[in-house]
């Protein structure tokens, strides 16, 4: 098996899996909204068909309580390592809309990036590995390794419904090495193995006052008002250094240790080009860490949305009945979403005035992860990159979130590879989310080698 073959047929096929990859992007599979149950349905078939095109067997569109599972699988011989390989159809939503530069939903090409929602989160990078496998396939006839792709719709939601079927496939999902591309990279031309994420707590908080607004006139300085109270409540949460207030919530956060601290002090990494790069006037950290310290592990608090009462034109003299806010936290080892969640209720309810009614919702939630490097496929991840890169690769940790990734890796006893390549800068989430179409070339190519690597480890 001539692995340049591979390559070569990535190479000369390019602008077809482009094209490919836009038809993907085209599809608007926002997994939040009851608005897009269809495009959902067709992105899955999307999936589906392209896996049966490339020639995996076994493959299905799993039905779930919300969105499709699409799993297939490429069994060569059961003396080969198994690559089990994760990733996501689904998107975030667009708004606001005024902001894209070319529709989000059109896929379009400028100064070498491919412009759209889900271009980098997760589209491009689930295409970049469905064409690497695509290209063994064409140019040798199979792959060095056994092959099990699963693609779900539920991850900008929290994968409420993938943790049930992982758990009850188990069998079914065994393998050696799970590779996952839904990261990014540290900078452009420095491929990154990430070896932590940060997992995450999302709660709704919901202020309740007076039946109806009322007269602030008639009224003010009478009754408690929803959002002055909201406003008070959020004011604890965090102090003016960025420490979280809420009482044991550092209990179980793991210290960082003196040769991390050292090993990311060598990372390609400039504070002021990483401020520039988010055009923000200042940078704001918790006190006592530098930025890549608190960005990658310790956890943090924002409110991420809040409303109520009058914001329309001009002004009016009421005190809403009620008011909202959303807020989340990012967690790192050794937190856990199910302990964070009963300190935040918690903290909240003693803290809350006593003239209103607070009620708390929690949404998703989702495990830190740490991987351990020693493990052999990181070196073969690594000489990998660095064959399609041109370039040593570096082991970076991030501070999103993948929810499934911890669960995954306990319930499968399994280690997981994350080799992403987004850049930073690219507006995941946000309006003009871009991919760069180097990455996704040097992204086929490095998985091809990936896939080869893995394959002479002995799991
Ligand atoms: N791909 C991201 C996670 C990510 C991005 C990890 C960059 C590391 C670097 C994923 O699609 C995502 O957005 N996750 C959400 C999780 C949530 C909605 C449950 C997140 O981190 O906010
Ligand atoms: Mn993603
Ligand atoms: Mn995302």
């Amino acid at each position: 098996m001539n692995i340049n073959a591979a390559i070569e047929y990535s190479r000369n096929n390019q602008q077809r899996f482009l094209s490919q990859l836009k038809n993907f992007i085209k599809i608007p599979s926002i997994s939040s909204s009851s608005k897009n149950l269809i495009d959902i349905k067709n992105c899955a078939k999307f999936v589906y068909d392209d896996l049966i095109d490339i020639g995996f067997n076994n493959v299905e569109i799993i039905e779930t309580k919300k969105h499709p599972i699409v799993y297939g699988e490429l069994i060569n011989s059961p003396i080969l390592p198994t690559i089990l390989i994760y990733g996501h159809y689904d998107v975030q939503p667009i708004n606001p809309l005024n902001l894209w530069t070319s529709p989000p939903f059109e896929a379009t090409i400028r100064n070498g990036r491919l412009y759209g929602r889900g271009t980098v989160d997760d589209k491009g990078q689930v295409h970049l590995h469905l064409k690497a496998i695509e290209s063994w396939i064409k140019a040798c006839g199979k792959l060095p390794v056994n092959i099990k792709f699963i693609i779900e719709g539920e991850e900008e939601i929290g994968s409420e419904n993938l943790d049930p079927f992982i758990k009850n496939n188990k069998k079914k999902l065994a393998s050696d090495i799970i590779i996952i591309s839904d990261t990014s990279m540290i900078k452009k031309g420095f491929p990154s193995i990430t070896y932590g994420l940060r997992g995450i707590s999302y709660f709704q908080i919901n202020v309740k006052g007076t039946s109806k607004d009322l007269h602030s006139g008639m009224y003010g300085g009478s009754v408690k008002n929803p959002i002055n109270a909201l406003v008070e409540i959020l004011s604890k949460l965090r102090n003016s250094n960025g420490k979280i207030l809420i009482p044991n919530f550092y209990d179980k956060v793991r210290k960082i240790a003196r040769s991390e601290k050292k090993a990311f002090l060598e990372l390609p990494f400039d504070e002021l080009e990483f401020q520039k790069t988010i055009q923000a006037p200042k940078l704001f950290k918790e006190k006592g860490y530098s930025i890549l310290e608190s960005l990658w592990c310790r956890p943090s608090l924002d409110i991420n949305g809040i409303w109520g009462g009058f914001i329309e034109e001009g002004s009016k003299t009421v005190i809403p009945a009620e008011a909202h806010a959303k807020v989340s936290l990012r967690l790192v080892p050794d937190q856990t979403p199910n302990e964070i969640e009963d300190l935040f209720e918690t903290y909240i309810k003693e803290i809350s005035p006593n003239e209103i009614e607070v009620n708390i919702e929690r949404m998703h939630g989702g495990n830190p992860f740490i991987s351990d490097i020693s493990h052999p496929s990181f070196k073969a991840a690594s000489i990998a990159l660095e064959k399609g890169f041109g370039k040593k690769a570096v082991f970076i940790r991030e501070g999103g979130s993948i929810p499934i990734v911890n669960n995954m890796c306990k319930e499968l006893d399994l280690n997981c590879l994350l080799i992403g390549f987004g850049l930073p800068g690219e507006n995941a989430h946000a309006p003009d989310e871009w991919l760069d179409l180097d990455n996704y070339r040097l992204g086929i190519e490095s998985a091809i080698y990936l896939y080869k690597g893995l394959s002479e480890i002995k799991f």
